[in-house]
């Protein structure tokens, strides 16, 4: 996958591109990732990138010359990628979430703009980038660590990228459940003993009392996202639970 990102602040985003998974994934050519700089895309010798905004009051906004000057260069310069689908960061777009992660890691080519100052000029919106992300309710100061959040959470998802015992399947929100908890050595560690059945070594019992932990820690820590799982009978019977019985009510009007 290529994922150009588009910022005037490129150097705040070279460091995490050389470490960990995203370098791997780079080193390994799953994951092309290019930092264009949009003020080399300004029109003025003073390579300005904002102005003071219409109508009065504080702080810039981002200009569109050079936005729809960097990002046309990027649509021109495609190649194999193919044509970029081009996202806005901006605390104004739609919320980032693990099924938008899977939805981007489809994508052969991605383009993150991101915004800055009080915002990007409105026609950038209008005329170039339908699509906006915000990963989160609440304001930074720029678009480019939502770009990097969005970056690593799509990453990791690009196949061949994690490996086997890294991988995904098990995250948390797949199923719209958070994850089990994890221990390692050492089984007691200052009196705090790992649970006994994890060094039992019954992979059944180890997976179902995963899963009950995964459960319950949904309902405690984030009812929202258990409301929205469908639970299995299997899972019912984990947390000593029936299915609630249809009942024989008032029949309806029409019935
Ligand atoms: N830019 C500033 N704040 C943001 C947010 N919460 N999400 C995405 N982009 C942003």
């Amino acid at each position: 996958m290529r994922v150009d990102i588009l910022t005037i602040f490129p150097e705040m985003l070279r460091s995490p591109l050389e470490h960990s998974i995203l370098k791997r994934a780079r080193e390994s050519g799953r994951l092309d990732v290019r930092l264009v700089d949009i003020r080399e895309f300004s029109t003025d010798r003073h390579r300005t990138v904002d102005d003071m905004p219409y109508g009065g009051g504080a702080g810039m906004v981002m200009k569109p010359e050079p936005i729809f000057r960097s990002v046309e260069q990027i649509i021109a310069d495609a190649g194999d990628a193919g044509p970029a689908r081009i996202v806005l960061m901006t605390p104004q777009g739609e919320p980032f979430s693990q099924e938008r992660a899977r939805e981007l890691a489809q994508e052969d080519h991605l383009a993150l703009l991101c915004g800055r100052y009080e915002g990007v000029d409105e026609r950038v919106r209008e005329h170039l980038v339908p699509d906006g992300l915000s990963i989160g309710d609440y304001v930074l100061t720029g678009g480019e660590l939502p770009a990097l959040v969005v970056l690593d959470a799509v990453a990791r998802l690009i196949p061949g990228v994690l490996g086997d015992e890294e991988s995904p399947r098990h995250d948390s929100f797949t199923d719209d459940l958070l994850e089990h908890p994890q221990y390692t050595r050492p089984a007691d560690f200052r009196g705090w003993t790992v649970p006994e059945i994890l060094l039992s070594g019954h992979h059944e019992e180890v997976a179902r009392w995963r899963r009950r932990q995964s459960l319950l820690r949904t309902l405690q820590r984030r009812p929202d996202l258990f409301r929205r799982h469908h639970l299995t009978e299997e899972e019912l019977t984990l947390l000593g639970l029936e299915r609630p019985r249809r009942r024989k009510g008032r029949p309806r009007d029409n019935a």
